[in-house]
């Protein structure tokens, strides 16, 4: 049976990563997965997640199942983190919430539901969008659409090409939506654009799935759940992937959520009825491990505290790096603006290269970033910034 499989290209993402630890050149330069690195090119295991760990260790009895749904108490304190403690779809009891292996598991489960739910309703991507929605999302049979989102002239968002494909959306579209942080280009909506989208989805009758990664990375924990939380407080329905990932550095661990908002309190248990037996079916039960770690920070006041200043130290190196980068560019390439990348927010943005200039950054520099050029400011830093925009300014003049 496998003698006929035939081999196929890997993911764009994780391929860059292979390449990357393969080159054995000490300049090289990695701007390709979207992992969070210190001023050491290091991926630190957070002091936070560390304490809250060896806490874990010494007082865990038992390994059994935690069930389909996962650990209550984290799904309580994810759900109020997202959505904010007082917010009043929470109130109004309409909040159900999955623990899920990871943002991606969220992300698959919800699109399991809208199978289920709505199996004609296809999913609107913003163009471009994270290259891993579209396995993710295909994957479970959905139609899959796109809506224009970035726009390369200003490195802003095509807002009015947005809500006009939007608003020729079939009825019952599922309208994916980055909640802060948009992978791959770092351009996010502001508050008043938010409100517009609210009020066009609402119109249209759409539903908001809202995929949250980055949450507290670009302008704080509140003001990044800003159009999630305006979308749930006043939409009849929405769903949201939550990803610990980037904003606890659990990568390895996989810890993410679903939140699913109802209509009632009596629709939105029998969803969450839906939510179980699907997710029975993909992983049975979740991981334990990282979410909870999650929700011993989130609920022990000096864990979170300490927690909070991590997420800040995040993103505070991130926009610092935004800045450099871009004066360090335009010390080295004044013929092309760069500007653009300091108003960007969260770890990628796209620095408007060609994908010929990509490979010779790859070849003749060891800077490794995917083909559309998407790169992840994390991973500069003071000892690599000016050797990256050497090496810009070189491929640049061809
Ligand atoms: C990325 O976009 O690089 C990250 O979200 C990691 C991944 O799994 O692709």
């Amino acid at each position: 049976m496998f003698e006929r499989l035939e081999s196929v290209v890997p993911d764009p993402i994780l391929g860059l990563m292979a390449a990357y630890r393969a080159d054995p050149d000490p300049r090289k330069v990695d701007l390709g997965i979207g992992v969070y690195r210190d001023e050491h090119g290091e991926t630190p295991v957070l002091a936070s997640v560390r304490q809250a760990e060896s806490a874990l260790l010494a007082r865990e009895t038992t390994k059994s199942y935690i069930g389909p749904a996962g650990n209550p108490g984290f799904n309580q304190a994810i759900e109020q983190l997202v959505l904010g403690a007082s917010h009043p779809a929470l109130a109004a009891g309409r909040v159900r919430s999955v623990q899920a292996p990871g943002g991606c598991g969220a992300l698959r489960l919800g699109a399991e539901l809208i199978r289920v739910a709505s199996p004609e309703s296809p999913v609107l991507l913003s163009t471009p969008t994270w290259a891993n929605h579209t396995p993710l999302l295909a994957g479970s049979g959905l139609q899959l659409g796109r809506y224009p989102y970035y726009d390369a002239a200003t490195g802003g968002v095509q807002f009015e090409a947005m809500l006009a494909a939007l608003e020729q959306a079939p009825a019952r579209a599922v309208v994916l939506l980055h909640a802060s942080c948009h992978n791959p280009t770092g351009a996010d909506l502001t508050q008043s654009q938010w409100r517009e989208v609210l009020a066009l989805i609402s119109r249209r009758r759409l539903l908001p799935f809202i995929d949250m990664a980055y949450q507290g990375l670009g302008d704080g924990i509140d003001e990044d759940a800003f159009g999630l939380r305006l979308l749930a407080a006043e939409l009849p329905e929405a769903l949201c992937a939550v990803s610990c990932s980037k904003n606890f550095g659990l990568y390895r661990e996989r810890t993410g959520s679903l939140h699913l908002i109802g209509e009632s309190p009596a629709a939105a248990d029998a969803a969450l009825s839906q939510l179980v037996r699907l997710a029975r079916g993909l992983w049975s039960m979740p991981p334990d491990h990282g979410a909870a770690i999650v929700q011993a920070i989130l609920t022990e006041g000096p864990l979170r505290a300490q927690w909070l200043e991590e997420v800040t130290a995040m993103r505070s190196r991130i926009r610092g790096l935004r800045h450099e980068v871009v004066r360090q560019l335009a010390e080295r390439c004044p013929q092309r603006d760069f500007g653009f990348i300091a108003g960007q927010r969260g770890m990628f943005s796209y620095l408007g290269i060609d994908a010929v200039q990509v490979r010779a950054l790859r070849e003749r520099h060891h800077v490794y970033m995917t083909e559309d050029s998407r790169m992840n400011i994390a991973g500069l830093r003071r000892g690599n910034l000016e050797y990256f925009a050497r090496a810009v300014a070189e491929v640049l003049k061809g």
